[in-house]
């Protein structure tokens, strides 16, 4: 065992005696691409999106995903349910390896997991119905259902959504935004899944749409007991949804703590640097607003040592030699992977 894996599984497995609440598991997991490197085809190079990755997540908990556009949210979002190519690594479904596994298990977790995308339209089929669409994941994953059992339950879930029977019949592009993301979580949820995987379900909504989406997801979490893995790029946004959260830069994990942990005493300089570019009034942090200043590196030539280096305020020679490795650190058992890592105790200004 790694000491990456050592420190995620010391800080997220439960006590000795308790019943393991881990829906599913992620070991050191690893997805390249073959990109372009020229103008002639066999010019290629490896593209390492996501780079050695270890999370869980508990049943019934939101597990928020942030970072800057590029680090590989989507990718590893993607990877979790079989469509990135993955490495290296593991991934677990309640207890089974999936993306090395057997058809079978894919299977059971492409049951179990559901994705909401970034762009409801595109994602909602502009042929189909908006209750053929509802119904679909029924029809795949509970064949056994009669007609009126699966009409049933999609009205029951469009109601949950905030639609109603009068949208049935309707297509995609006569609803607004807002209206097809309900239509996309109502398509995720019908087949009862244990996680929903919401690849920045907000972000391409206008801002007092926002809102109403992030506060239906919420209640749906608590009222049904969903796990959600919840990418997003607004941290506001997060912080409202996650129970903990995971910060990830150029593929790697830099901090995932609970959600108090993250945003009242971030240990990494870059999950600090991240919230303190978002606008706030409070005078203390503003000292910090050009911490995150600076190009982020090209994934296909990446720094040596600590991916975040090049643009981080506490860069020493250790961290050019060698990549840090994720550690459970401080109070709140925060993993944090940097050779100068803020202590608990320190204040904020410091
Ligand atoms: N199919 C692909 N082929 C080649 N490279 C890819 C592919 N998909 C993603 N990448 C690269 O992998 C890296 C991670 O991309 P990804 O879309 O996962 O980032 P992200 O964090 O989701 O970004 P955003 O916040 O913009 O959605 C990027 O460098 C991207 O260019
Ligand atoms: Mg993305």
């Amino acid at each position: 065992m790694t000491n990456h894996t050592k420190a995620h599984t010391n800080a997220q497995t439960k006590a000795p005696g308790m019943p393991d609440d881990t829906l599913l598991r992620v070991r050191d997991l690893a997805v390249d691409f073959r990109v372009a490197r020229g103008p002639w085809p066999w010019q290629k190079s490896q593209l390492h999106a996501v780079n050695g990755i270890s999370f869980d997540v508990r049943r019934g908990e939101t597990l928020g995903l942030v970072g800057e556009s590029g680090c590989g949210k989507s990718t590893l979002a993607r990877a979790v349910i079989g469509l990135s190519p993955v490495a290296s690594g593991s991934v677990t479904w309640q207890g089974e390896e999936t993306v090395f596994g057997t058809q079978r298990r894919l299977g059971a977790l492409r049951r179990g997991v559901q994705m909401i995308f970034q762009d409801p339209l595109a994602s909602l089929d502009p042929r189909m119905s908006i209750g053929e669409i509802v119904a679909e994941p029924l029809r795949t994953h509970a064949p056994h259902l009669g007609r009126k059992e699966i009409a049933r339950r999609v009205l029951t879930m469009l109601e949950r959504v905030g639609l109603n029977a009068r949208h049935l019949e309707r297509r995609a592009h006569e609803f607004s935004g807002g209206q097809c993301q309900r239509v996309g979580i109502a398509r995720a949820l019908v087949g009862e899944p244990a996680l929903v995987i919401c690849d920045e379900p907000v972000s391409a909504l206008d801002v007092s749409i926002q809102a109403q989406i992030v506060n239906l997801l919420r209640d749906l979490q608590r009222d049904l007991a969903l796990s959600l893995l919840f990418v997003g790029h607004d941290l506001a946004v997060v912080k409202t949804l996650s129970h903990r959260v995971m910060v990830m830069y150029l593929g790697r994990v830099m901090e995932l703590g609970t959600r108090q942990a993250v945003y009242d005493a971030p240990a990494h300089p870059y999950t600090r640097a991240l919230l303190d570019a978002v606008p706030v009034a409070d005078p203390a942090r503003e000292r910090h607003a050009s911490l995150l200043r600076g190009e982020i590196p090209s994934p296909l030539n990446p720094p040596s040592g600590c991916a975040f280096r090049t643009r981080c305020p506490k860069a020493s020679t250790q961290c050019a030699a060698a990549a840090p490795e994720p550690a459970a650190i401080g109070l709140g058992g925060s993993i944090v992977a940097c050779w100068h890592p803020r202590a608990a105790d320190d204040s904020i200004a410091a």
